[in-house]
């Protein structure tokens, strides 16, 4: 069987990474993949090294497309997907999560009627002025297989009724977190790097555009950021979006006690995620990593589609709202949650599920 996977943004490589690297160890007589990567995310951390540090293998093509309108950059997409799929006819194309990469791959492959399969199906925000909702809402519209990470996702599409073709695997990402929680720790260098000691500084990220394209919100942000960080070492690596705006807002004032570094490689990433004595993000991946590694976390959005998370008491929704941010940050100061009545992400095996499921189907 010939699967066409499709990638662009950094948390895509890491969910593709689980099923690559399984692909890799025990199906390679079975399945060939190719790795098709838009360019959506290009700079050398925010890209390359993910693939090196979790060995994915080098995408056979890079359409190069970054930037622009949405509009544009999903056009663009998808006039250059559409020819690779023409090249290589898979028998499925395989698709992750929510970006403009993951749009313009479903409607490419649904127009060549190639089946699709979605990893990460059924989130929803419910609120459509996320372009990420709009993504995945098209997306499970069209797909054939849908494989859904928790149960709350299973039945999102039930409320749509797609019922179909759906699956709940467990969670790539937490296959993931397991599979290189050592190993992050032992190559990730960045601790030493900053002189940070576990339990003893906190985390942040921000770059969602609800977050950093209204001047308003991302300044609610940083003045609670800088609030906290002048009693705690508050290391915030910064995306490329969230630093030019930053600068367009002339919002520099606020970031003089924040430890402001370059977005982090994958390792770094979890090494300082298991470190953290708190993480502030609006992240969806890292909502969960920090779940996955008990650290306790503060949403910057208004919702959130790791519900499970909210539940079992180890997030909070805080909005961009500096007084809440500050609010939930006290509350975690002195209530550590401490135990998981569930475990909603499955059982660290969800790749195996969706190979074994696409190649059955
Ligand atoms: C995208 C996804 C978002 C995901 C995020 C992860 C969509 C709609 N959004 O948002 O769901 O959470 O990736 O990071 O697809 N840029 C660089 N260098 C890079 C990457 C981006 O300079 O390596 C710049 C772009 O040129 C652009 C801005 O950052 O100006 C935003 O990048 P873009 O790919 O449009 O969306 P993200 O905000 O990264």
């Amino acid at each position: 069987m010939k699967i066409l996977t499709i990638v662009g943004a950094r948390p895509q490589f890491i969910k593709a990474a689980a099923i690559s690297r399984q692909i890799e160890k025990n199906y390679k007589s079975q399945i060939t993949e190719i790795i098709l990567h838009t360019g959506q995310h290009f700079d050398n951390n925010m890209s390359e090294i993910f693939f090196s540090d979790m060995n994915i293998p080098k995408p056979k093509i890079n359409l190069k497309i970054s930037g622009g309108n949405h509009g544009a950059m999903t056009a663009k997409m998808l006039e250059g997907i559409e020819k690779v799929i023409l090249d290589e006819k898979p028998d499925y194309v395989l698709l992750y999560g929510d970006t403009n990469s993951t749009l313009a791959g479903s409607l490419a492959a649904v127009k060549l009627k190639v089946p699709i399969a979605h990893v990460e199906a059924g989130l929803r925000s419910y609120n459509m002025n996320m372009p990420e909702e709009v993504n995945r809402i098209l997306t499970d519209r069209v797909a054939k297989l849908l494989f859904c990470p928790t149960n709350i996702a299973v039945n999102n599409l039930k409320k749509e009724g797609i019922t179909e073709g759906v699956i709940n695997s467990g969670d790539v990402m937490y296959d993931i977190s397991l599979i290189f929680k050592e190993e992050a720790q032992k190559k990730s260098t960045i601790k030493r790097r900053l002189n940070l000691k576990t339990n003893e500084f906190i985390l942040a990220t921000c770059h969602r555009a609800e977050n950093t394209d209204k001047k308003e919100n991302l300044k609610e942000i940083l003045n609670a950021l800088e609030n906290i960080a002048k009693n705690f070492t508050v290391i915030f690596p910064v995306h490329p979006r969230t630093k030019k705006l930053i600068e367009f807002y002339n919002l520099d004032s606020l970031t003089t006690n924040i430890v402001l570094i370059e977005p982090l490689s994958f390792f770094d990433t979890l090494a300082l995620e298991q470190s953290a004595k708190m993480i502030l993000t609006d992240s969806g991946g890292i909502q969960k990593e920090a779940f996955f590694y008990n650290t306790p976390c503060i949403t910057l959005r208004d919702e959130t589609e790791w519900i499970e998370t909210i539940e079992l008491g180890w997030n909070i929704l805080a909005g961009a709202n500096s007084k809440n941010i500050l609010q939930a940050f006290n509350f975690f100061i002195d209530h550590h949650p401490f135990e998981k009545k569930y475990l909603p992400y499955g059982d660290g095996m969800a790749s195996k599920i969706i190979i074994d499921t696409i190649l059955i189907s």
